[in-house]
C-alpha cells in the first residue's frame, strides 16, 4: 500500500475515524464523499481512515469488501486505482462508550506511520441518544485531543439535551474544534441562495415582505424509513428534518446581509434570523404518520411518531413581518423534491387583470429553488401572449446548472463538508447558539404535540396539511 497518493493540495496528512462506518449514512453517503474527494484528488497526500462501531463487520478484508460493494452500488463510473487506493488506507476497529482503548492505541499507531503534524478528524455518526456517552469516551482516550470533531444532527433532543451536550462537549475540547454538520448546508443550491440574493440588484431590493407574499420550504420524500426503525422511533420528523434541516434553509433565505462568505458573519447573520423566528404554534402545525409505520421492523406497532410534519412560522422582525414561512416534510410521499419556493405578491397595480389570460389564470410570480444535486433556478411571470391580442400567457425563466455550467464540478453535499472539515472551514456548520435557538422555537409542539393523522403511502399528507399555506402548496395542490 503506498502511504500517499499523487495530489498536493496543500492539506496535513490525516488520521480519519469514523463511528458508525458499518451503519446507513456512512454507506450512502461519506463513503461515497470520501470517493469522490479522493477521485479529484482534494484529499491529503498522506491519510489513513479507521472506521469504529460497536459490531466488528469482521476482518479489514471483510470490512474493505463491503465499502468497495457500497461504493459500486453508490457511485457511477468508479476508477478502480482510486478505489484500491482508498480502500487500502481503510480499516476498522471495534469500540464503544465504555471502551476505546484499543481504537485509541490504532489511531496513534497510524499518526505515527504518518509522520509529524497529522491531524485527527473524528466524525460521530451516532444516534443522539449515544452522543453523550461516545464523547465522554473520547475524552477517555485522549482521542478528542487535537481533534476536529464532526457531530452529525439532530444535536440533542431537545434545548435540555442540547445543552447538556454542549457541555460535555465543552469537557473535552474547544468550540473551534466542533463541526456541527446539517449536510442541507452543503448543497450546492442551497449557497447559491446568497449568490443569487446579494448578487443580483433584481432580486435583493424584493427579499422582503412588501415583494414577497409567503415562502414554503418543502422537502417530500418517496422514500419511507428505509430500515431505519430504531433511530426514526427516538427521533421522528421534526427532529430528523424540520428543527434541522428545513430551518437551517429558512435561516438562509431569511438572514440580513452578512457582509461577507465568512464564517462568523455567516453564523451570526443565521442566529439572528433563529432569534426572531417565533415558536411555533400547535395549532398551525400538521403531524402525520404513514399508514404501515407500525408495521416496520423496530416500531412499537401503537407508535405515536410523527413521519411528516407541515408547520407555519413567523419571522418577527422588519423584514419578513406578517409573512408566513411554509414548512413540509415527510416519508413515503408522492414525491421526492427538495423546493424553496418564494411567492411575490401581485403589483400594485391591477390593469393587467382584466386581460385575457389564455383560458388559465397564471398565478403568481414564484421564484423556485431546486435543491437537487444539480440545481435548477425558476423565475415563473406573466408575459404577454405571442399574437395579435393583448393576451397574458405563463412564461419561466429558467437556469439549468448541469446544463449551463457542463464542465464545472458540483459537490455532493457531504463531499464539500468533509473537505470543508479537512480544510478547517466551519461556515457551513451550525452553532450552539443556533441550535439551541431552534429547540426553544420547537419546544410549543415537544410539549403540546399535534395529534399524529395517518396518511396513505404516496399521498401528499394529511389534508389539514393541504390546507395550511394560503393559497396552497406549489407541490402537490
Ligand atoms: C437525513 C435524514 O439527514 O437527510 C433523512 O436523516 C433524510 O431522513 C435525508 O432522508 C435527506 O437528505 P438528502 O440529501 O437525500 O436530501
Amino acid at each position: 500500500m503506498s502511504s500517499t497518493s499523487a495530489t498536493g493540495n496543500g492539506l496535513a496528512p490525516h488520521v480519519l475515524v469514523l463511528f458508525g462506518a458499518t451503519g446507513d449514512l456512512a454507506g450512502r453517503k461519506l463513503f461515497p464523499g470520501l470517493y469522490r474527494l479522493a477521485a479529484a484528488g482534494r484529499l491529503p497526500q498522506s491519510f489513513r481512515v479507521i472506521g469504529s462501531g460497536r459490531t466488528s463487520p469482521g476482518t479489514d478484508e471483510e470490512f474493505r469488501a463491503a465499502i468497495r460493494e457500497a461504493l459500486e452500488d453508490r457511485v457511477d463510473e468508479l476508477d478502480g486505482e482510486v478505489l484500491d487506493d482508498l480502500l487500502a488506507r481503510l480499516s476498522f476497529q471495534t469500540s464503544n462508550a465504555d471502551d476505546g482503548s484499543d481504537l485509541a492505541a490504532a489511531v496513534r499507531a497510524a499518526e505515527d506511520e504518518l509522520g509529524d503534524d497529522v491531524r485527527r478528524l473524528v466524525y460521530l455518526s451516532v444516534p443522539p441518544s449515544a452522543m453523550l456517552d461516545m464523547i465522554a469516551m473520547l475524552g477517555r482516550e485522549g482521542l478528542a485531543e487535537r481533534a476536529r470533531l464532526v457531530i452529525e444532527k439532530p444535536f440533542g433532543l431537545d434545548l435540555e439535551s442540547a445543552r447538556t451536550l454542549d457541555a460535555a462537549l465543552k469537557e473535552v475540547v474547544e468550540e473551534d474544534q466542533v463541526f456541527r454538520i446539517d449536510h442541507f448546508l452543503g448543497k450546492e443550491a442551497v449557497q447559491n441562495i446568497l449568490a443569487l440574493r446579494f448578487a443580483n440588484g433584481l432580486f435583493e431590493p424584493a427579499w422582503d415582505r412588501r415583494s414577497i407574499e409567503s415562502v414554503q420550504i418543502d422537502v417530500p420524500e418517496e422514500l419511507d424509513i428505509q430500515g431505519r426503525g430504531s433511530f426514526y422511533e427516538g427521533t421522528g420528523c421534526l427532529r430528523d428534518m424540520i428543527s434541522t434541516h428545513l430551518c437551517q434553509l429558512l435561516g438562509f433565505v431569511g438572514l440580513e446581509d452578512p457582509g461577507a462568505f465568512h464564517e462568523r458573519r455567516l453564523r451570526d447573520a443565521k442566529a439572528r434570523v433563529f432569534q426572531q423566528l417565533q415558536p411555533l404554534d400547535p395549532e398551525r402545525v400538521v403531524f402525520g404518520q404513514y399508514v404501515g409505520y407500525r408495521d416496520e421492523d423496530d416500531v412499537d406497532p401503537e407508535s405515536n411518531v410523527e413521519t411528516f410534519v407541515a408547520i407555519e412560522a413567523y419571522v418577527d422582525n422588519d423584514r419578513w413581518r406578517g409573512v408566513p414561512f411554509y414548512l413540509r416534510t415527510g416519508k413515503a410521499m408522492a414525491l421526492s423534491c427538495r423546493t424553496i419556493t418564494l411567492r411575490f405578491r401581485n403589483p400594485a397595480c391591477d390593469w393587467w387583470q382584466a386581460l385575457s389570460m389564455d383560458g388559465v389564470n397564471p398565478g403568481p410570480n414564484e421564484l423556485v429553488l431546486q435543491l437537487t444535486d444539480d440545481a435548477h433556478i425558476s423565475l415563473e411571470m406573466r408575459a404577454k401572449k405571442p399574437g395579435p391580442d393583448m393576451e397574458l400567457v405563463e412564461a419561466v425563466m429558467a437556469v439549468d446548472f448541469a446544463q449551463d455550467f457542463p464542465n464545472d464540478d458540483p459537490l455532493e453535499a457531504y463531499e464539500r463538508l468533509i473537505l470543508d472539515v479537512l480544510r478547517g472551514d466551519r461556515t457551513l456548520f451550525t452553532r450552539s447558539d443556533e441550535v439551541e435557538r431552534l429547540w426553544e422555537v420547537c419546544q410549543p409542539l415537544l410539549d403540546d404535540p399535534p395529534e399524529v393523522v395517518p396518511y396513505d403511502k404516496g399521498s401528499w399528507g394529511p389534508q389539514a396539511a393541504l390546507d395550511l399555506p394560503r393559497g396552497g402548496w406549489r407541490l402537490g395542490g
